[in-house]
């Protein structure tokens, strides 16, 4: 299949391909409440796997629940080789706000709402979402929740554990807790504060999925990028994509939409290849942001 040729990395104890999808976009606006269209949702769901995606991204903190209604609704009983991530801290107000949800008997009960809306007996990894600070990666002692879900790793429940919206130094703590096999956090073509944590990373082995590689609520939007995009005859979403599966090989993409024609469009990045030049020009757009 065409996703096949931006090849796969090690996601825990599995490999995934590069070329994932975020389902985040399935929930209604502001990632609350019901889509607007079910239907088209499990279809995009059923395209991605058709196309060869063994890799989605979720929580059931999109919609609440919905999402992960969805995902079950369009993909259960799940392919074999299907890897489902999802991530762990936070609860919804009523208005939509998103809340710190960390405590012992909160995170446990997350756990096991994952668990039965995605109907599945483990979860096959869980991220514990930072909330120190909900929009970015703040220091601070993770340990507590860390210790909660790691031992509800080892009653079996969790098969990998992920960290998401973390610092360098918390995925080192994190790492005298349980074995961190991922680390979700902002990155893409225009923001690019993790570079040196993606390296360490990938001598490690370990992945990193950045989240927004597209921009998430703020779409990229650079003249460099629609420049590259012309002389590849792609699109600058396409080229964003390819400039992360090329910017480092433990890099998996979640890209997110609620569209069959973007989800094309973003799985037809695996196979560019970006020439030297568009990769120098592209590594430009950051230092001028
Ligand atoms: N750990 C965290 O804190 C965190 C935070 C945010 C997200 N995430 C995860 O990361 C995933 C990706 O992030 P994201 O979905 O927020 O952002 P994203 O992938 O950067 O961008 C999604 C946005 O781009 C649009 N889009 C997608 N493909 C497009 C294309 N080919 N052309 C034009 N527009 C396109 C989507 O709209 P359409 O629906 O119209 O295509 C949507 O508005 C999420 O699904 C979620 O699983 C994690």
């Amino acid at each position: 299949m065409p996703i096949d040729t931006s090849g796969t990395f090690k996601l825990g104890a599995r490999s995934v391909k590069r070329l994932g999808y975020g389902a985040m976009q399935l929930a209604g606006p502001g990632v609350f409440g019901p889509p607007k269209d079910r239907a088209a949702a499990v279809a995009v769901l059923r395209e991605a796997v058709a196309r060869g995606v063994n890799h989605i991204d979720t929580s059931d903190f999109y919609g609440p629940h919905v999402t992960n209604q969805i995902i079950k609704e369009a993909l259960h009983p799940y392919p074999d080789d299907l890897t489902i991530v999802t991530k762990i801290s936070a609860r919804r107000g009523a208005d939509g706000s998103w809340i710190p949800a960390m405590s012992p008997a909160e995170l446990t009960q997350a756990v096991h709402d994952n668990l039965r809306h995605l109907g599945v007996d483990v979860l096959d990894v869980v991220n514990l979402r930072s909330m120190l600070d909900v929009h970015g990666p703040k220091e601070g002692s993770l340990e507590a929740p860390l210790t909660v879900l790691a031992d509800l790793q080892r009653k079996g429940l969790i098969r990998d554990m992920g960290m998401s919206n973390v610092t360098a130094r918390q995925v080192a703590d994190g790492n005298k807790i349980t074995k961190i096999a991922c680390v979700q956090n902002q990155y893409n073509v225009a923001h690019r504060d993790d570079d040196a944590l993606i390296d360490d990373l990938a001598r490690d082995g370990v992945a990193y999925v950045p989240f927004f590689p597209l921009g998430g609520f703020t779409p990229l939007q650079s003249s460099t990028l629609n420049d590259v995009a012309k002389g590849l005859g792609a699109t600058p979403m396409q080229v964003a994509l390819a400039w992360l599966l090329r910017r480092s090989p433990n890099i998996l993409l979640i890209p997110g939409t609620s569209s069959v024609a973007h989800l094309k469009e973003n799985l037809a990045a695996a196979e560019i290849d970006l020439p030297d030049d568009a990769m120098a020009a592209l590594n430009g757009i950051a230092s001028a942001a």
